[in-house]
Protein backbone atom coordinates (compact mmCIF):
# COMPACT_ATOMS: atom_id res chain seq x y z
CA UNK A 1 0.00 0.00 0.00
CA UNK A 2 1.04 3.44 -0.68
CA UNK A 3 0.35 6.72 1.06
CA UNK A 4 -3.64 8.00 -0.14
CA UNK A 5 -4.27 11.77 -0.65
CA UNK A 6 -7.84 11.92 -0.26
CA UNK A 7 -9.56 14.73 -2.48
CA UNK A 8 -9.87 18.02 -0.96
CA UNK A 9 -12.22 19.18 1.20
CA UNK A 10 -14.46 22.08 -0.20
CA UNK A 11 -17.54 23.52 1.44
CA UNK A 12 -20.11 21.38 0.22
CA UNK A 13 -18.10 17.84 2.04
CA UNK A 14 -18.14 19.88 5.39
CA UNK A 15 -20.14 18.68 8.20
CA UNK A 16 -21.44 21.97 10.03
CA UNK A 17 -22.71 19.99 13.27
CA UNK A 18 -19.38 21.33 15.00
CA UNK A 19 -17.85 23.93 13.02
CA UNK A 20 -14.45 24.75 14.79
CA UNK A 21 -12.92 28.45 15.00
CA UNK A 22 -9.25 26.29 15.61
CA UNK A 23 -7.12 25.41 18.51
CA UNK A 24 -8.36 28.20 21.81
CA UNK A 25 -5.54 26.63 24.08
CA UNK A 26 -3.34 23.65 24.92
CA UNK A 27 -3.35 23.10 28.75
CA UNK A 28 -0.76 20.87 30.19
CA UNK A 29 -0.99 19.12 33.58
CA UNK A 30 2.53 19.29 34.93
CA UNK A 31 3.94 18.29 38.12
CA UNK A 32 5.04 22.33 39.00
CA UNK A 33 3.63 24.94 36.86
CA UNK A 34 5.33 27.51 38.31
CA UNK A 35 8.21 26.44 36.40
CA UNK A 36 6.94 25.08 33.97
CA UNK A 37 5.65 28.42 32.59
CA UNK A 38 8.69 29.84 33.12
CA UNK A 39 10.24 27.26 31.07
CA UNK A 40 8.09 28.05 28.03
CA UNK A 41 8.40 31.81 28.14
CA UNK A 42 12.30 31.40 28.67
CA UNK A 43 13.09 28.97 25.96
CA UNK A 44 10.17 29.22 23.68
CA UNK A 45 9.64 33.06 24.03
CA UNK A 46 5.77 32.70 25.50
CA UNK A 47 4.74 35.77 27.53
CA UNK A 48 3.07 35.97 30.91
CA UNK A 49 -0.94 36.20 29.94
CA UNK A 50 -3.30 35.06 33.05
CA UNK A 51 -2.73 32.94 36.11
CA UNK A 52 -5.75 31.57 38.66
CA UNK A 53 -4.93 29.69 41.69
CA UNK A 54 -6.52 29.95 45.52
CA UNK A 55 -5.68 34.23 44.74
CA UNK A 56 -8.54 34.01 42.16
CA UNK A 57 -10.76 31.59 44.37
CA UNK A 58 -9.83 28.40 42.66
CA UNK A 59 -9.27 26.05 45.57
CA UNK A 60 -7.56 23.01 43.64
CA UNK A 61 -5.11 23.78 41.44
CA UNK A 62 -2.71 26.78 40.06
CA UNK A 63 -2.62 27.53 36.17
CA UNK A 64 -0.41 30.07 34.43
CA UNK A 65 -1.97 30.93 30.53
CA UNK A 66 1.27 31.94 28.51
CA UNK A 67 0.76 32.97 24.74
CA UNK A 68 2.75 34.36 21.57
CA UNK A 69 1.14 35.23 19.14
CA UNK A 70 -2.17 33.08 18.48
CA UNK A 71 -0.28 30.03 21.00
CA UNK A 72 -1.90 29.63 24.05
CA UNK A 73 -0.64 27.36 26.58
CA UNK A 74 -2.14 26.97 30.08
CA UNK A 75 0.39 24.82 32.75
CA UNK A 76 -1.81 23.12 35.87
CA UNK A 77 -0.76 21.84 38.65
CA UNK A 78 -2.83 20.18 41.58
CA UNK A 79 -2.24 21.93 44.62
CA UNK A 80 -2.96 18.57 47.09
CA UNK A 81 -2.13 15.19 45.94
CA UNK A 82 -5.90 13.40 46.21
CA UNK A 83 -7.08 15.16 43.11
CA UNK A 84 -7.52 13.78 39.86
CA UNK A 85 -4.76 16.26 38.47
CA UNK A 86 -2.31 14.67 40.78
CA UNK A 87 -3.43 11.23 39.42
CA UNK A 88 -3.23 12.13 35.60
CA UNK A 89 0.49 13.19 36.46
CA UNK A 90 1.65 9.82 38.70
CA UNK A 91 0.06 8.47 35.82
CA UNK A 92 1.69 9.84 32.68
CA UNK A 93 4.21 12.47 34.07
CA UNK A 94 3.78 15.99 32.63
CA UNK A 95 1.54 15.84 29.46
CA UNK A 96 -0.83 17.56 27.48
CA UNK A 97 -4.30 17.19 29.01
CA UNK A 98 -6.54 19.22 26.89
CA UNK A 99 -6.65 20.14 23.43
CA UNK A 100 -9.10 22.67 23.67
CA UNK A 101 -11.33 23.97 20.10
CA UNK A 102 -12.86 27.44 19.78
CA UNK A 103 -16.09 26.90 19.27
CA UNK A 104 -19.06 29.05 18.49
CA UNK A 105 -21.66 27.41 20.68
CA UNK A 106 -20.22 25.20 23.34
CA UNK A 107 -23.50 23.83 24.21
CA UNK A 108 -24.28 22.36 21.15
CA UNK A 109 -20.86 21.36 20.58
CA UNK A 110 -21.42 19.07 23.35
CA UNK A 111 -24.56 18.25 22.54
CA UNK A 112 -24.35 17.75 19.03
CA UNK A 113 -20.93 15.28 20.01
CA UNK A 114 -22.07 13.88 23.35
CA UNK A 115 -25.14 12.45 21.17
CA UNK A 116 -22.91 10.72 18.11
CA UNK A 117 -21.03 8.58 21.50
CA UNK A 118 -18.33 11.42 22.77
CA UNK A 119 -18.09 10.25 26.33
CA UNK A 120 -18.65 13.95 28.33
CA UNK A 121 -15.77 15.16 30.42
CA UNK A 122 -17.54 18.40 30.87
CA UNK A 123 -21.04 19.63 30.54
CA UNK A 124 -21.36 23.09 29.78
CA UNK A 125 -20.55 25.38 32.21
CA UNK A 126 -21.13 29.32 31.53
CA UNK A 127 -18.11 31.15 33.72
CA UNK A 128 -18.67 34.49 34.45
CA UNK A 129 -16.96 37.58 35.68
CA UNK A 130 -17.50 41.47 35.11
CA UNK A 131 -15.59 41.19 31.49
CA UNK A 132 -18.38 38.99 30.50
CA UNK A 133 -19.36 35.20 30.11
CA UNK A 134 -17.35 32.09 28.80
CA UNK A 135 -19.49 29.41 27.87
CA UNK A 136 -16.82 25.61 28.26
CA UNK A 137 -17.45 22.07 27.72
CA UNK A 138 -15.67 18.52 27.30
CA UNK A 139 -15.32 15.59 25.90
CA UNK A 140 -13.43 12.60 25.94
CA UNK A 141 -10.74 11.30 23.58
CA UNK A 142 -7.89 8.70 23.27
CA UNK A 143 -6.04 7.75 26.50
CA UNK A 144 -7.12 10.81 29.26
CA UNK A 145 -7.14 13.45 26.80
CA UNK A 146 -9.82 15.36 26.30
CA UNK A 147 -11.07 17.93 23.86
CA UNK A 148 -12.49 21.24 25.55
CA UNK A 149 -15.06 23.21 23.72
CA UNK A 150 -14.83 27.26 24.54
CA UNK A 151 -17.35 29.95 23.46
CA UNK A 152 -15.84 33.36 24.59
CA UNK A 153 -17.53 35.39 22.05
CA UNK A 154 -19.08 37.40 24.65
CA UNK A 155 -16.13 37.74 26.64
CA UNK A 156 -13.69 41.11 26.50
CA UNK A 157 -11.33 39.84 29.48
CA UNK A 158 -7.44 38.79 29.20
CA UNK A 159 -8.69 34.95 29.22
CA UNK A 160 -10.94 33.44 30.85
CA UNK A 161 -12.95 34.19 34.20
CA UNK A 162 -11.02 32.80 37.57
CA UNK A 163 -8.08 34.21 36.23
CA UNK A 164 -6.52 37.20 36.62
CA UNK A 165 -3.95 39.04 34.32
CA UNK A 166 -0.73 38.01 35.22
CA UNK A 167 2.84 39.88 33.89
CA UNK A 168 6.39 40.44 35.33
CA UNK A 169 7.97 44.03 33.47
CA UNK A 170 11.34 42.38 34.55
CA UNK A 171 11.18 39.48 33.02
CA UNK A 172 9.40 39.66 29.11
CA UNK A 173 11.53 37.30 26.64
CA UNK A 174 11.20 38.31 23.13
CA UNK A 175 9.18 36.04 21.03
CA UNK A 176 10.85 33.17 18.96
CA UNK A 177 8.20 33.54 16.12
CA UNK A 178 5.81 30.91 16.83
CA UNK A 179 2.66 31.55 15.59
CA UNK A 180 -0.16 28.82 15.97
CA UNK A 181 -0.67 25.17 16.34
CA UNK A 182 -0.77 23.80 13.02
CA UNK A 183 -1.50 20.25 14.16
CA UNK A 184 -1.60 17.72 17.14
CA UNK A 185 -0.80 14.21 17.00
CA UNK A 186 -2.14 12.02 18.86
CA UNK A 187 -0.13 8.28 19.74
CA UNK A 188 -2.84 5.57 20.05
CA UNK A 189 -2.16 1.47 20.77
CA UNK A 190 -1.84 -1.27 18.83
CA UNK A 191 -4.77 -1.71 16.45
CA UNK A 192 -6.57 1.26 17.71
CA UNK A 193 -5.72 4.02 14.91
CA UNK A 194 -8.96 2.81 12.50
CA UNK A 195 -11.08 2.87 16.18
CA UNK A 196 -9.67 6.28 16.64
CA UNK A 197 -10.57 7.78 12.82
CA UNK A 198 -13.92 6.58 13.08
CA UNK A 199 -14.66 8.35 16.19
CA UNK A 200 -13.25 11.65 14.44
CA UNK A 201 -15.24 10.95 11.11
CA UNK A 202 -18.68 10.33 13.12
CA UNK A 203 -18.32 12.26 16.44
CA UNK A 204 -16.63 15.56 15.29
CA UNK A 205 -17.48 15.39 11.89
CA UNK A 206 -13.64 15.37 10.73
CA UNK A 207 -12.24 13.49 7.53
CA UNK A 208 -9.34 11.52 6.81
CA UNK A 209 -7.10 13.65 4.43
CA UNK A 210 -3.90 11.41 4.69
CA UNK A 211 -2.96 7.96 5.16
CA UNK A 212 0.65 6.39 5.69
CA UNK A 213 0.78 2.49 6.41
CA UNK A 214 4.15 1.38 8.20
CA UNK A 215 6.12 1.16 4.51
CA UNK A 216 5.81 4.76 4.14
CA UNK A 217 7.02 5.13 7.76
CA UNK A 218 9.53 2.42 8.61
CA UNK A 219 13.21 2.43 9.33
CA UNK A 220 15.33 -0.90 8.84
CA UNK A 221 14.58 -1.57 12.70
CA UNK A 222 11.15 0.02 13.39
CA UNK A 223 7.79 1.45 12.08
CA UNK A 224 4.47 2.89 12.89
CA UNK A 225 1.18 4.13 10.89
CA UNK A 226 -0.60 7.02 10.97
CA UNK A 227 -3.63 8.64 9.54
CA UNK A 228 -4.59 12.11 9.48
CA UNK A 229 -7.63 13.43 10.37
CA UNK A 230 -9.13 17.35 9.57
CA UNK A 231 -11.94 19.24 10.50
CA UNK A 232 -14.26 20.36 7.50
CA UNK A 233 -12.71 23.94 7.18
CA UNK A 234 -9.04 22.47 7.84
CA UNK A 235 -8.81 24.35 10.81
CA UNK A 236 -7.75 21.56 13.10
CA UNK A 237 -5.82 18.48 12.12
CA UNK A 238 -4.95 15.66 14.16
CA UNK A 239 -2.75 12.88 12.91
CA UNK A 240 -3.03 9.57 14.72
CA UNK A 241 -0.35 6.99 14.97
CA UNK A 242 -0.26 3.36 16.17
CA UNK A 243 2.59 1.47 16.69
CA UNK A 244 3.70 -1.24 13.76
CA UNK A 245 6.04 -4.33 13.90
CA UNK A 246 9.50 -3.64 12.93
CA UNK A 247 12.45 -5.85 14.47
CA UNK A 248 12.97 -3.61 17.14
CA UNK A 249 10.53 -1.45 19.03
CA UNK A 250 8.49 1.04 17.48
CA UNK A 251 8.96 4.67 18.61
CA UNK A 252 5.38 4.86 19.46
CA UNK A 253 5.50 1.68 21.78
CA UNK A 254 8.04 3.64 23.98
CA UNK A 255 5.84 6.10 24.03
CA UNK A 256 3.42 4.42 25.13
CA UNK A 257 5.21 2.44 27.84
CA UNK A 258 6.56 5.58 29.43
CA UNK A 259 3.07 8.04 29.17
CA UNK A 260 1.46 4.56 30.61
CA UNK A 261 -1.18 4.75 27.64
CA UNK A 262 -2.05 6.24 24.78
CA UNK A 263 -1.63 10.49 24.44
CA UNK A 264 -0.90 13.47 22.57
CA UNK A 265 2.46 13.37 21.04
CA UNK A 266 3.56 16.09 19.77
CA UNK A 267 1.90 19.83 18.74
CA UNK A 268 3.53 21.49 15.98
CA UNK A 269 4.23 25.20 16.16
CA UNK A 270 4.02 27.24 12.83
CA UNK A 271 6.66 30.13 11.98
CA UNK A 272 6.87 32.29 9.21
CA UNK A 273 10.74 32.35 9.59
CA UNK A 274 11.79 29.27 10.24
CA UNK A 275 15.65 30.13 10.62
CA UNK A 276 15.30 32.97 12.88
CA UNK A 277 13.04 30.55 15.50
CA UNK A 278 15.13 27.59 15.73
CA UNK A 279 18.25 30.14 15.98
CA UNK A 280 16.47 31.60 18.70
CA UNK A 281 15.03 28.30 20.39
CA UNK A 282 18.86 26.89 20.53
CA UNK A 283 20.34 30.24 21.78
CA UNK A 284 17.35 29.86 24.71
CA UNK A 285 18.56 26.17 25.32
CA UNK A 286 15.64 24.37 23.11
CA UNK A 287 16.83 20.69 22.01
CA UNK A 288 16.48 19.52 18.95
CA UNK A 289 16.11 15.76 17.11
CA UNK A 290 19.79 16.05 14.61
CA UNK A 291 19.95 13.95 11.33
CA UNK A 292 23.46 13.08 10.02
CA UNK A 293 24.90 16.33 7.66
CA UNK A 294 24.33 13.80 4.64
CA UNK A 295 21.46 14.62 4.55
CA UNK A 296 21.73 17.84 2.89
CA UNK A 297 23.53 16.39 0.06
CA UNK A 298 20.87 15.44 -1.81
CA UNK A 299 17.83 17.80 -0.67
CA UNK A 300 18.06 19.83 -3.51
CA UNK A 301 18.39 17.22 -6.12
CA UNK A 302 15.09 15.96 -3.43
CA UNK A 303 12.81 19.38 -3.27
CA UNK A 304 13.67 21.20 -5.91
CA UNK A 305 14.92 25.24 -5.41
CA UNK A 306 13.82 26.56 -2.38
CA UNK A 307 14.19 30.10 -0.76
CA UNK A 308 16.31 29.59 1.97
CA UNK A 309 19.77 29.08 2.00
CA UNK A 310 21.35 25.48 2.44
CA UNK A 311 24.04 26.83 4.94
CA UNK A 312 21.82 27.43 7.47
CA UNK A 313 19.47 25.17 6.89
CA UNK A 314 22.25 22.62 7.39
CA UNK A 315 23.89 24.86 10.27
CA UNK A 316 20.83 24.06 12.05
CA UNK A 317 19.56 20.61 11.59
CA UNK A 318 16.01 22.01 9.47
CA UNK A 319 14.75 19.55 7.10
CA UNK A 320 12.49 20.42 3.97
CA UNK A 321 10.42 18.51 2.35
CA UNK A 322 8.03 19.13 -0.74
CA UNK A 323 4.36 17.76 -1.96
CA UNK A 324 2.21 18.64 -5.03
CA UNK A 325 1.40 21.77 -3.73
CA UNK A 326 4.43 23.29 -2.34
CA UNK A 327 7.20 22.69 0.23
CA UNK A 328 7.97 22.89 4.10
CA UNK A 329 10.25 23.18 6.47
CA UNK A 330 9.95 21.73 10.00
CA UNK A 331 12.14 20.19 12.93
CA UNK A 332 11.52 18.23 15.58
CA UNK A 333 12.55 19.17 19.64
CA UNK A 334 14.19 16.72 21.65
CA UNK A 335 11.51 15.56 24.01
CA UNK A 336 10.47 17.99 27.03
CA UNK A 337 10.40 15.82 29.70
CA UNK A 338 12.56 13.49 31.21
CA UNK A 339 9.76 10.54 30.30
CA UNK A 340 10.33 9.94 26.23
CA UNK A 341 6.81 11.26 25.44
CA UNK A 342 5.41 15.12 24.53
CA UNK A 343 7.92 17.15 22.02
CA UNK A 344 7.14 19.57 19.83
CA UNK A 345 7.46 20.26 15.86
CA UNK A 346 8.90 23.48 14.29
CA UNK A 347 7.31 24.22 11.11
CA UNK A 348 7.09 26.35 8.21
CA UNK A 349 4.52 25.72 5.55
CA UNK A 350 5.68 27.32 2.02
CA UNK A 351 2.33 26.22 0.03
CA UNK A 352 2.31 21.90 1.14
CA UNK A 353 -0.20 20.81 2.87
CA UNK A 354 1.15 17.45 4.15
CA UNK A 355 3.62 16.71 7.15
CA UNK A 356 6.90 16.13 5.35
CA UNK A 357 6.86 12.48 4.68
CA UNK A 358 10.01 12.37 2.45
CA UNK A 359 11.71 13.69 5.92
CA UNK A 360 10.18 10.47 8.50
CA UNK A 361 13.04 8.05 7.21
CA UNK A 362 15.99 10.26 8.51
CA UNK A 363 13.89 11.54 11.16
CA UNK A 364 12.95 8.70 12.93
CA UNK A 365 16.81 7.34 12.29
CA UNK A 366 17.76 9.97 14.75
CA UNK A 367 14.49 9.20 17.06
CA UNK A 368 16.01 5.89 16.41
CA UNK A 369 19.88 6.84 17.86
CA UNK A 370 17.43 8.41 20.87
CA UNK A 371 15.97 5.36 21.94
CA UNK A 372 18.54 3.37 21.89
CA UNK A 373 20.72 6.14 23.99
CA UNK A 374 18.21 5.25 26.62
CA UNK A 375 18.15 1.65 25.73
CA UNK A 376 14.60 1.76 24.82
CA UNK A 377 15.19 0.45 21.19
FE1 LIG B 1 3.85 16.63 13.00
Amino acid sequence: MKTTLASPLNASQTTDFLPLEGTDYVEFYVGNAKQAAHYYMSAFGFQALAYAGPETGVRDRASYAVRQHKLTFVLTTPLRGDNPIADHIYKHGDGVKALSLRVQDATRAWEETTKRGAQSFMEPQRLQDKDGEVVISGIHTYGDTVHLFIERKNYSGIFMPGYRAWSNPHFQPTDCGLQYVDHCVGNVGWNQMNKWVTFYEEVLGFKNILSFDDEDISTEYSALMSKVMSSGNGYVKFPINEPAEGKKKSQVEEYLEFYNGEGCQHVAMATNDIVRTVTELKKRGVEFLQVPTTYYDTLLERVGSIDEDLTPLKELGILVDRDNEGYLLQLFTKPVEDRPTLFFEIIQRKGAVSFGKGNFKALFEAIEREQEARGNL
